[in-house]
């Protein structure tokens, strides 16, 4: 995609045959990739049976593309699957209004996450923390021994900590094992190296390992991403001061901050299910990270010295381009080539941007239109859709029930009698 654009002039108003004919040219996709998207989900039951247990059958999600999207100067299509609508439009839109200043600027730290070993009835605990801390080097050896490929391309365990926990049942230690994981999302380096270390973390402490598993806590993998939306673009000043101040209801307010940050995950959680990464991981650190000091808001907006609306965002990001189960299901890999993301830290990076631009396509309708209006209009549509109406009858039926007010079943049916 490096020379093409994502800025796909009347890409909606398209067939989603020739949508994909689109996607298929810019991410040149191959006949089999493109008909397996068009098609069939793209999987077959052999292979969900591989997957998980006691397979039944395959449900289907809408796989829709997100145009716009320019980060870093780079221009990326945005696979992103979801069964509600307004958001793969949402993100698009502002995806467009933040090109206007250049589009997003990402970064990010290294993909380092962490693994937990929980090592109870320790005699001595400060005698075991620092008999451990001093045996840093060889325990991170032993770990350091079980992924010779991660070491390969420059990842592996880095680091090293130990924090006594006062519970109600005693003293516990948690040990942290900080691990470069280089592309993986990092679960099955991180468990293996964390059941690895254990023998050796209960001789020195004299206890038990209990839990050995990753933290989705990823405080060491961080994204952000920034943009800056033209005042023009956002229907002027007066649209920047609201949206400023939809974001501090959010920022003051948790009942607010919790759908606040409910729709940032929207846009995420959409384009890591297209990807085939492990949504409930970004899902469960994304949240704790909001909730590190109190309950706050992954983004944050401001006013520049031009009366521009700065918009950032940073989370955890634990995503793989390797691994997990993006090799195994064919249609979580077209989605990585629609991506285009080359590594993990980019493709933590692209969410990132598409999680900003969701919300802020988000507060933009909630604090002049309101929502409603952009949801009704699907909704009619898929309303006029389950009426059995087609073709250009569909947008004919939705938009006279909007113009009625009465998005209903039975309407749709009785307009569809009168074409
Ligand atoms: C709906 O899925 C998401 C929103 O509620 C997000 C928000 O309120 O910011 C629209």
């Amino acid at each position: 995609m490096a020379e093409k654009t994502s800025n796909i002039s009347g890409f909606y108003k398209l067939p989603p045959a020739e949508r994909l004919k689109v996607v298929k040219q810019l991410a040149e996709l191959t006949d089999e990739e493109a008909a397996l998207l068009g098609n069939t989900g793209g999987i077959d039951m052999n292979t969900v049976d591989i997957m998980v247990e006691n397979v039944i059958g395959i449900v289907g999600i809408p796989l829709g593309v997100a145009t716009n999207f320019k980060i870093n100067g780079r221009d990326y299509l945005v696979p992103m699957a979801t069964e509600e609508t307004s958001v793969i439009a949402a993100a698009s839109n502002a995806a467009k209004m933040a090109r206007v200043k250049g589009g997003f600027h990402t970064e990010s730290t290294d993909p380092v996450m962490i693994g937990q070993i929980q090592l109870v009835d320790v005699p001595d605990p400060e005698e075991a923390k620092e008999k451990i801390l001093k045996s840093k080097d060889r325990i991170l050896f032993i770990a350091k021994e079980q992924d010779s490929v991660l070491a390969k391309f420059g990842g592996g365990p880095r680091d090293l900590t130990v924090k006594i926990l006062e519970t109600e049942q005693g003293r516990m230690l948690r040990v942290h094992l900080m691990v470069d994981v280089r592309d993986a999302m990092g679960a099955n380096a991180v468990n293996t190296m964390a059941e690895a270390i254990a023998p050796m973390l209960e001789e020195l402490s004299g206890g038990k390992a209990l839990l050995r598993i990753i933290s989705n806590l990823a405080v060491n993998r961080l994204v952000r991403a920034k943009a800056v939306f033209a005042k023009e673009t956002l229907g002027g000043e007066e649209a920047v001061d609201k949206i400023i101040k939809a974001y501090l209801f959010a920022k003051n307010d948790i009942y607010r901050c919790a759908t606040h940050n409910k729709g940032i995950m929207n846009g995420i959680i959409a384009a890591a299910l297209a990807t085939g990464q492990d949504h409930r991981a970004i899902e469960a650190g994304a949240h704790v990270y909001a909730a590190m000091e109190t309950y706050k808001p992954l983004t944050r907006y401001y006013k520049n010295k031009d009366g521009d609306l700065v918009g950032d965002i940073e989370l955890p990001m634990a995503v793989g381009t390797i691994g997990g189960v993006t090799k195994v299901h064919p249609a979580f890999k077209a989605c990585q080539k629609i991506l285009g993301a080359k590594t993990a830290k980019e493709m933590g990076e692209v969410f990132a941007a598409v999680g900003l631009a969701q919300n802020l396509a988000a507060l933009r309708a909630l604090s002049t239109e309101g929502i409603q209006r952009g949801h009704m209009s699907l909704h009619a549509r898929n309303i006029a859709v389950m009426a059995g109406a087609t073709g250009d009858k569909i947008e004919k039926i939705a938009n006279q029930m909007i113009s009625e007010n009465n998005i209903r079943m039975g309407r749709a049916q009785e307009i569809l009698k009168t074409l």
